[in-house]
């Protein structure tokens, strides 16, 4: 991908907090740091010094692990907080708790919550850095970094591509960081699943939407299988997942469909045999192991230019671990 002339030479952002806010100078800033850390291993020193906090109010494999084998591997102390067993669930607010990870001299938290924004209210709350993890359905940006890098890995170039997002767009944050991303870099982005699972007025990001998967399958360089958000659905948004699938499955005869070279990804955790075959999910156009691995340089591309940004802005130092007021 060609680099941006307009781009900034430095990263000067404290939070990673979405796609959305992002410039095409930053999103291309972010994937060469994430090819650098692939092609050599970065300074284990990085970060040291530094306290990493995993703040997950949602479950989570790849995420949560890919930020911890960053970290770690950049030099921080890494914690990790689950709100299961923390005082969120004897009603302590988002907001006090954020206060007392700031008191705990954490320089970095990683966020996932249900909430949409919940990240955002936390960043408000803490003088650390903090990089959203997922929050409701509004976004998931590493998620959407790290499939832009294996697109690039994969097809060699980034733009003048044609993405479908196949499935249940409504509940999914990764569908939303995806679309910013590709609007930012000018792909065509169509939008694919029933109705009942589309967000209102989605057109205005840019993305067309279609009811037809058979009909987009051969049109498109790189088909991204989003999961049945069940978990998200309050009423019965299609009749069963049966139905589900035989409409908008990638089973093994809409593999057998796909444009040459075209490749297909899911941001698992997969619900095989519904969103996606087995066939389609283990076969060579497959990407999704691909997009796990590269999730870890990416994480770590994140984290570096966070820490980076601290030398820009001397007043948004973090405090230091060895600062921290005992526990
Ligand atoms: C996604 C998430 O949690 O948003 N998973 C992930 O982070 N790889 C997608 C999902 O849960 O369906």
């Amino acid at each position: 991908m060609a680099r941006n002339p307009k781009g900034p030479a430095t990263w000067t952002r404290r939070h990673l907090l979405g796609i959305r806010e992002l410039t095409r100078g930053e999103l291309e800033t972010i994937l060469a740091r994430s090819a650098d850390c692939k092609k050599t291993p970065p300074d284990p020193k990085t970060l040291r010094g530094r306290r990493l906090l995993t703040f997950f109010a949602e479950s989570s494999t790849r995420t949560r692990t890919s930020f911890g084998i960053a970290a770690r591997a950049l030099g921080a102390e890494v914690i990790d907080l689950s709100p299961a067993g923390s005082s969120l669930s004897k009603g302590e607010s988002l907001r006090d708790t954020a206060q007392t990870i700031d008191a705990m001299g954490v320089d970095y938290a990683v966020v996932r919550h249900g909430a949409s924004g919940a990240p955002h209210l936390v960043a408000a709350a803490i003088r650390g850095s903090v990089v959203n993890a997922g929050d409701g359905s509004n976004e998931h940006p590493t998620q959407a970094l790290l499939d832009l890098f294996t697109i690039r890995e994969r097809l060699g170039r980034l733009t003048g591509l044609k993405i479908a997002l196949v499935g249940d767009i409504l509940h999914s944050r990764v569908a939303r960081s995806n679309i910013w991303a590709h609007r930012l870099l000018g792909n065509a982005v169509t939008l694919v699943g029933p109705a009942t699972l589309m967000p209102r007025a989605i057109e205005t990001t840019g993305a067309v939407v279609t009811h037809d998967f058979d009909a987009a399958i051969p049109e498109h360089d790189v088909i991204v299988m989003l999961r049945l958000q069940l978990e998200r659905q309050r009423a019965g948004l299609f009749p069963s997942t049966e139905e589900y699938s035989k409409l908008y499955g990638l089973t093994r005869e809409r593999l057998g469909r796909v444009r040459k070279g075209a490749i297909v990804m899911h941001p698992g955790p997969m619900n095989r045999g519904w969103e996606i075959a087995s066939e389609s999910a283990d076969g060579p156009e497959s990407a999704i192991l691909d997009q796990v691995r590269n999730g870890i340089f990416v994480r770590m591309a994140v984290l570096s230019l966070l820490n980076q940004a601290r030398s820009v802005h001397p007043e948004n130092r973090m405090p230091l671990t060895r600062e921290a007021e005992p526990i």
